[in-house]
């Protein structure tokens, strides 16, 4: 090849190059993980269908820059999180990783976040150390802590002087548990017990035996989304009500997406949670009637709104930095940001980048002839506690 002819081969090669780099630039991509199927697959469609919805409703431009969801299934087993993730970064050079169902799949997707400088935003996992692994991990879902205090409060307040917890054994179930006890205390009540059940094939008859044993006012459960039906039904069938004992939970075992089947064991159920399908607020109404629409009637949960918050905090950071998708100037955009969601104000804690909001006490009732979590008190602006008493 001649010089000239070689320098010229050359410089069309540039050309094309620069003009896939300049592509490549215009487009920024969410790596969406999730548990699209397994146990835990209500949570990967509940957030999947909100982040869906989200672009529909608000465009995928944002400051100039075109936005690219790819949605993977992890099956929620941590080990195809961490493969998927790397596999997202790597080869297609993801900008923001989001998503997480469960506890695990965030921590081990964390060091991934960290070296590659890349933002993780948390959307359902609820440890509260979830944020400590990596400074590049945002969370838009809640903490079981922040979720707890809400129901350990009231139970001190309204005759409940003895509780028994039940709670999945993981990271999520031992927040819970932990923070109910410190909580109902401190506030003169008695833990009579501390029941643990495994994650996987949850069987709950026999400790609901050692429960009721234990002669207490109420019991205390945590399972994660997509369990709570089973405890219910298992709760009637072992008849506790009928020994005086009361139900109280968090709004992780009254979930929306499953609520409504569970039938009349559930009513009366007094609960502590971040979001109710049943909220009242423009802009709750308007999330819930578009969701419903767009997905055959299905009800939105917490995880929806997790990932409807999620997709608003990348859209609403890659705003502030004129496009800039740059993993570490998104993450400080995302810092201090505040908006009100369809689960009422949010903020992102600058210095924990968790989520602060308020926590609603609710009662399951009917309402139109559907089982709704109805609020009727607010906490307002909670951090996570476990972190607010640190700083
Ligand atoms: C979690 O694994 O962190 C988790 C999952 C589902 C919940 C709450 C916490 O409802």
């Amino acid at each position: 090849m001649k010089r000239r002819q070689f320098l010229a081969v050359l410089l069309a090669g540039l050309g094309l190059f620069g003009a896939a780099a300049a592509q490549a630039q215009q487009t920024v991509k969410i790596g969406l993980l999730l548990p699209m199927t397994g146990p835990f697959a209500s949570t990967g469609r509940q957030i999947e269908a909100a982040a869906r919805l989200y672009m529909q409703q608000n465009g995928n431009m944002v400051a100039g820059k075109k936005i690219e969801l790819i949605v993977k299934d992890d099956t929620g087993v941590a080990d195809v999180t961490k493969r998927l993730a790397q596999e997202l970064v790597v080869t297609e050079r993801v900008n923001v990783l989001a998503g997480f169902g469960l506890t695990p799949l965030a921590l081990a997707t964390a060091p991934i976040a960290t070296q590659a400088k890349v933002p993780a935003i948390v959307m359902a996992a609820a440890t509260s150390i979830i944020t400590e692994q990596s400074p590049y991990i945002a969370r838009t879902s809640f903490t079981l802590p922040q979720a707890t205090v809400g129901i350990a409060d009231w139970a001190a307040k309204n005759g409940i002087k003895k509780v028994v917890t039940m709670v999945t054994d993981y990271g999520p179930g031992h927040d819970a548990e932990k923070a109910f006890k410190e909580r109902f205390t401190k506030a003169g009540g008695q833990v009579a017990a501390e029941l643990r059940v495994p994650l996987q094939n949850p069987e709950f008859a026999p400790f609901l035996q050692r429960a009721r044993d234990a002669k207490p006012d109420a019991l205390f459960v945590f399972v994660p989304s997509g369990v709570g039906a089973l405890v219910m039904k298992q709760f009637a069938e072992r008849e506790l009500a009928k020994d005086g004992i009361r139900l109280i939970a968090t709004g992780d075992v009254t979930d929306d997406d499953i609520l409504n089947k569970m039938g009349d064991v559930a009513l009366g159920v007094v609960n502590s949670h971040h979001y109710s399908a049943a909220h009242k607020s423009p802009e709750n109404k308007a999330f819930v009637d578009a969701f419903r629409a767009a997905n055959k009637d299905m009800r939105p949960n917490f995880m929806a709104v997790g990932g409807w918050d999620g997709m608003h905090l990348v859209y609403q950071a890659l705003k502030k930095t004129n496009g800039d998708a740059d993993g570490t100037k998104l993450i400080e955009a995302m810092k201090g940001m505040s908006w009100t969601s369809p689960r009422g104000p949010v903020s992102i804690d600058p210095q924990t980048r968790d989520i602060v909001q308020n926590i609603y006490i609710r009662k399951v009732e009917k309402v139109d002839g559907e089982l709704y979590n109805v609020e009727f008190a607010t906490l307002e602006a909670v951090k996570d506690p476990v972190k607010a008493a640190k700083q």
